[in-house]
């Protein structure tokens, strides 16, 4: 009888905690519940995607005012069109020092993102397109499609091809720092004498 007692006072607790966390858990949808160290969470400063009664418009992110740049940005300010590209052609020079380690940086880097197509040594006989991809013209023997021979191809037109694209190539200024098509420019020149 008494055994019957304990294992009814037992089930009850149970069946209690039990229905307390249930309901207790239940009760708000939007409660995160229990938090370790809230502040984490809930910090004073805002959320990017936060009301925010100190702007007009009452958002938190704002768009950054005409004509800034992020710190470190460098910026081209040549047009992706054929008279942007004459114009870097004859504004736009390196800066870079031409030294050994910056040389083989550039082979690095070319040999990385550009010889797929252009071949290791810029004939544009790359692995791609030995599978049938759009040859580029060899940057030695070819001609570039907007005029000239490729081996004469200035600094400001290979750095505004490596940022624009061209045609069947795509932009590379995601991929590439302006220091490091500076880089691969100095390579490029090399391969521009093969
Ligand atoms: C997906 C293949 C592909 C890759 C990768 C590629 N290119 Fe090209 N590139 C081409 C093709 C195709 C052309 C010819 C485009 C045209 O003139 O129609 C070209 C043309 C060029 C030209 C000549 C532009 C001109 O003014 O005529 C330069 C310079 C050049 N590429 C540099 C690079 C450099 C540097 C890289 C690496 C950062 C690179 N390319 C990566 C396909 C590629």
């Amino acid at each position: 009888m008494l055994a019957m007692n304990k294992f009814r006072i037992l089930g009850t607790i149970v069946i209690v905690i039990a229905a307390s966390i249930v309901v207790t858990s239940c009760k708000d949808k939007r409660s995160t519940g229990w938090e370790y160290a809230p502040n984490m969470y809930e910090h004073i400063a805002y959320d990017p995607d936060q009301k925010n009664n100190n702007f007009k418009d009452g958002k938190t992110a704002q768009v950054p005012p005409a004509g800034t740049i992020p710190v470190g940005f460098v910026k081209f300010d040549y047009p992706n069109t054929k008279d942007g590209y004459e114009l870097a052609s004859v504004e736009v020079k390196t800066v870079l020092a031409q030294t050994q380690a910056n040389y083989k940086d550039g082979k690095i880097l070319f040999e990385h993102f550009c010889s797929p197509c252009h071949g290791l040594s810029g004939q544009g006989d790359g692995l791609v397109v030995q599978h049938g991809y759009p040859p580029p013209p060899s940057y030695s023997k070819g001609q570039s499609s907007r005029g000239g021979a490729m081996k004469d191809l200035t600094d400001g037109k290979i750095y505004h091809t490596i940022t624009y694209g061209v045609n069947a190539m795509g932009s590379y200024a995601s991929q590439l720092a302006p220091e490091e098509r500076w880089k691969v420019i100095m390579y490029v020149h090399h391969l521009q004498t093969l």
